[in-house]
């Protein structure tokens, strides 16, 4: 699968089959998250691999009760191990730093035939307590990870002309 496939294929998927995930594909997905850049190639992340069912559970009650995270047979969570450095133009680095290696995760993820979806809707100090994050670090987001149980539709998106423009903000 080329990456515009991946871009066009990809949807959060909600509901998942009762069937375990692969450790070499769990690793795939982990892999492409080591392999992602970050500023100055700091990399200061930690991905958590969690499959203990009691936890997943405690972990979809602290987003918001979204049961279908504890359903689903692995829930990742990306963390940044510090969150003190902020870019020249502002910016605070972790959240960029994670967001783009966990994007690339879940695209490859997909490559994989799995599906995933991003989670921003947690308490994070829940999250934390849960897994044992320490208090400097960051939980940036969740994802469930497993083989999808249907099919998804695709969500609809602006425009080329609403979103780019030349030369110009416009
Ligand atoms: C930063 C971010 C936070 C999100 N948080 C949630 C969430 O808490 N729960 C959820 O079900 N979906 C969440 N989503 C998924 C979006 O709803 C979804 O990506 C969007 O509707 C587009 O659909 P698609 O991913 O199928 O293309 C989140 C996505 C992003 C990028």
């Amino acid at each position: 699968m080329d990456v515009s496939a991946a871009i066009k294929g990809r949807r959060s998927v909600r509901s998942y089959k009762d069937q375990a995930v692969e450790n070499d594909k769990i690793e795939k997905v982990l892999e492409a998250g080591r392999l992602s850049p970050s500023a100055n190639n700091r990399q200061e992340w930690k991905f958590i691999v969690v499959k203990n069912a009691e936890t997943k559970k405690k972990l979809a009650r602290a987003a918001m009760n979204q049961s279908f995270i504890g359903r689903a047979p692995v829930v990742l969570v990306a963390c940044a191990t510090e969150s003190k450095a902020v870019m020249t133009c502002g910016h605070p680095t972790y959240a960029i730093d994670l967001s783009i290696a966990f994007a690339y995760m879940l695209l490859q993820a997909y490559e994989l035939g799995l599906g995933t979806c991003w989670i921003g809707a947690f308490r994070e100090d829940e999250v934390k307590s849960v897994l044992g994050v320490p208090t400097n670090a960051r939980v940036v987001a969740l994802s469930p990870l497993g083989y999808p149980a249907t099919d998804t539709v695709a969500r609809s998106r602006k425009s080329l002309d609403e979103i780019a423009c030349l030369e110009m903000y416009r």
